[in-house]
């Protein structure tokens, strides 16, 4: 298992859009034991491949307290989401200690592929829920702060670009 390097907003490449995943390989599930060595490592309660620079369809989540329950998830699609949406304080470890608020469908389910290759639809709300969205917006590439206002936005960037000057120096 590695700890890889977890890319940080404003990167460029945070907003590639990832591909399908072909296989599921041993490449495939050594890149998720990558994953979430480095979800748990940085204690985040989700990871997309998109924030490791891996641009295809992966994400690994884990809401559990004991943080004992990894979740996978490969070619994520979402099969049903409800009616009513909310809006929930986000976080995310490439814009790390930037915390807003986001609105979210209050339940979905999603189905995906896991480690094995299975093929599964998983029924989530709360904060698994809203986990799954933020996580399924990376593929995509988007990041949860291009939710909130221009003005907010470009704060969070000059911020953020301020940090990782100072982190290099
Ligand atoms: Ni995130």
């Amino acid at each position: 298992m590695a700890i890889l390097p977890i890319l940080c907003y404003p990167d460029p490449r945070l907003h590639k859009v990832a591909r399908p995943i072909a296989a599921v390989d041993d490449r495939i599930r050594t890149l998720v034991s990558d994953m979430l060595a480095t979800m748990y490592d940085a204690h985040g309660i989700g990871l997309a491949a998109t924030q490791v620079d891996v641009h295809e369809r992966l994400v690994v989540i884990d809401v559990s307290e004991e943080r004992n329950q990894p979740l996978v998830l490969i070619n994520p699609e979402l099969a049903w989401t409800s009616a009513e949406k909310h809006l929930n304080e986000e976080g995310c470890l490439s814009v790390p200690g930037i915390y807003d608020g986001v609105e979210r469908f209050d339940a979905v389910h999603v189905r995906a592929l896991d480690e094995q290759g299975q093929s599964r639809v998983i029924e989530a709300d709360g904060l698994l829920a809203v986990c799954i969205q933020h996580e399924m917006d990376h593929l995509m590439g988007k990041v949860f702060v291009e939710y909130l206002s221009p003005l907010k936005r470009n704060r969070i960037k000059t911020k953020m670009v301020k940090q990782q000057r100072g982190a290099r120096e």
